[in-house]
């Protein structure tokens, strides 16, 4: 028997702020692993454009199109009973303008998401309240933004100097303003999350933000220690899923060489 948890809702996702019982958000792109991740109980699954490092084998998450995530989205949303589903909004679909804005997220939302994630502050604010005012519920997403990797030169810890770190409050605040129900705080110190975390009524999702935040999200992969090719300080493996596939896959292709598989248990007689 597993522990069913109730359904997560976004504005239950939002009351849990500051309420002692951390939010635990983990990345998903398939059904499979929607399942596993339901029968553990996390209660929210972020369809984040991750997908293009960790599935595509792209060295970045600029090339993954609305197309992809509206793919993955669907199957994550197939198999999810119970867990929030956050689709992310990829490059470009988002940016440009509103309308074409509200329309990428409400797909995302036909696709199965009950939210939709994009990167940014101020610039998008414009969105994020046209989004919210048509009934799409919005994450934001501040600091280390993959999205704007080329503009920060590299995957950087933000808002370590005093000015970085005013302008990320102000952008924190703005998008609660404009109707955000939560905030994702990627690479950014750990006092400076505390102080976003403290200064805003939604949840702040911390990545590599410290302690203080109202939740955390890791990518799946990460934490099951199955994307080695990149690993950031703030990742935690809790299993290492690398190691023993590949001890799995050595020893059948050892066994199929030497004519241990299949023995007479596998084959029908
Ligand atoms: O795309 C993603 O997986 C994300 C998380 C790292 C927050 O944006």
């Amino acid at each position: 028997m597993t522990a069913r948890s109730s359904n997560m809702t976004v504005p239950e996702f939002r009351r849990r702020k500051g309420g002692g019982k951390k939010l635990v958000v983990v990345t998903a792109y398939d059904a499979l692993f929607t399942r596993i991740i339901e029968e553990a109980g996390i209660e929210a699954i972020l369809v984040g454009d991750s997908l293009g490092v960790v599935v595509q084998g792209k060295k970045d998450t600029l090339s993954v199109t609305l197309e992809d995530m509206l793919y993955h989205t669907g199957l994550v949303a197939a198999a999810a009973q119970r867990a929030l589903v956050i689709g992310d909004m990829p490059f470009l679909s988002y940016q440009v303008g509103v309308d074409e804005a509200v329309r990428n997220a409400g797909r995302l939302l036909q696709a199965g998401a009950a939210a939709v994630k994009l990167e940014g502050g101020r610039p998008v604010l414009p969105q994020v309240q046209a989004m919210t005012r048509f009934g799409i519920p919005v994450m934001g997403h501040l600091g280390m933004t993959p999205q704007s990797v080329h503009q920060f030169g590299g995957y950087k810890v933000q808002g370590k100097d005093k000015n970085q770190a005013e302008a990320l409050l102000e952008d924190a605040k703005g998008l609660e303003s404009a109707g955000a129900f939560a905030v994702v705080l990627e690479a950014v110190p750990a006092d400076l999350a505390r102080r976003v975390s403290l200064a805003l009524s939604i949840p702040t999702i911390g990545i590599g933000a410290g302690p203080s935040c109202d939740g955390q999200v890791l990518v799946l992969y990460d934490l099951l220690g199955l994307f080695d090719q990149f690993v950031p300080k703030f990742v935690k493996p809790y299993a290492h899923l690398k190691a023993d596939a590949l001890q799995a896959l050595r020893r059948f292709k050892e066994e199929v060489e030497q004519e241990k598989f299949p023995s007479d248990h596998e084959s029908y007689q």
